[in-house]
């Protein structure tokens, strides 16, 4: 039998596998073995979990002759400027429409980070003024996408709503079985995945890849970027039904198997909290790894709160460390200030 992977296009954009290392120094400090699945290092453009999700979605664009793709996000997204690049590479023209999603923002951050490399990556922007509509979003770049073909062009969407089908958690998917490879080469196992959960796309296909290819001794937990955990675990597990419609396979992830913890998502999505602030500054200075200050940095502080409360967590403990790190210089006045306080 073929590999499940082969019966969806795609196209190759990342460095793969990323590596799974241990972080010593985190594990002393914190009092429980660390390690860390690097997939701030999958290479596009400053690397990050988009650029996995990206090769299906790329995949099935050149599948369908598009010549434009077009990507709605956050004015920091990470995954706006991984399309961008991805477009890029492919020859492809990319339209962005950029979500005034967090309130009172400053000059870095409309202008530096991925706002600043979308416009290096050759871009053709558009603002949204919404922040917290994901079908008005949606709607309007389906109405650029007409624009777009009354002018004789071949777009090609990458919508957010999850009516559409979850074509990139099959990178997270395929990163779980990865994942389970070097964790049996490293002899580990029976521990807990740590990661961001958004768009549900990479948690949802960390569990379903999980479940299918003999990973289920692994607990996964979501920390909140952007929702409560109610309401998360309700897009996750809709995520990986959906996701498991797409491998023509029954849902292998029972209910109980969606962890979501939200203790660090407030003020609100993209908003910066002093516990996220300290474990950025954790992780920078006890590993020199860096965290980005909504997504990574968000989960870290997450997962340090909840190893100090000592809640029992199965050990070892691996971060999926999403990337994100371009977004970091869009949030430098803040960050510099935290810091040099
Ligand atoms: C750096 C980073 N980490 C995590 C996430 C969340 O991943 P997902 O949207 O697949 O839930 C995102 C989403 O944009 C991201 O940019």
């Amino acid at each position: 039998m073929s590999h499940w992977s082969a019966r969806f296009p795609r196209v190759p954009l990342c460095h793969r596998p990323t590596p799974l290392e241990p972080a010593p120094n985190l594990s002393e400090t914190l009092g429980t073995p660390l390690w860390i699945k690097r997939d701030d290092c999958t290479g596009l453009a400053f690397g990050g979990n988009k650029a996995r999700q990206l090769e299906w979605y790329l995949g099935d664009a050149r599948a369908r002759g598009a010549d434009t793709i077009l990507i709605t996000g956050a004015v920091q997204s990470n995954y706006v400027r991984s399309a961008a690049a991805a477009a890029a590479k492919l020859g492809l023209a990319i339209c962005v429409q950029l979500e005034e999603r967090v309130p009172n923002t400053d000059q870095a951050y409309q202008s530096s980070g991925n706002a600043l490399l979308n416009q290096l990556l050759g871009a053709v922007v558009r603002s949204y003024p919404e922040g917290e509509d994901e079908a008005g979003a949606d709607q309007a770049l389906d109405a650029w996408a007409d624009e777009l073909r009354r002018e004789g062009r071949s777009p090609y969407v990458i919508h957010l709503g999850t009516e559409h089908p979850p074509l990139g958690a099959l990178g997270y998917v395929e990163a779980a079985e990865e994942f389970l490879a070097q964790a049996a080469a490293l002899g580990l196992s029976g521990g807990t995945i740590w990661l961001p959960s958004g768009s549900s796309h990479t948690h949802a296909g960390v569990l379903v890849g999980l479940a299918l290819f003999g990973g289920s001794d692994w607990q996964v937990t979501g920390a909140c970027v952007r929702r409560d955990a109610p309401t998360q675990t309700e897009r996750v597990l809709a995520t990986t039904e959906r996701l498991a419609r797409l491998l023509d396979v029954p849902n292998p992830v029972a209910p109980q198997r969606v962890r979501l913890v939200d203790d660090t998502l407030a003020p609100g999505y993209g908003r910066l909290n002093p516990e996220t602030l300290d474990a950025m500054r954790l992780f920078a200075q006890k590993e020199g790894l860096i965290l980005d200050p909504v997504y990574t940095g968000k989960a870290a502080a997450a997962l340090v709160g909840r190893i100090r409360a000592q809640e029992a967590l199965a050990a070892p403990v691996v971060f999926l460390h999403t990337g994100g790190t371009p977004a970091l210089f869009g949030y430098s006045d803040a960050l510099f200030s935290f810091l040099t306080d």
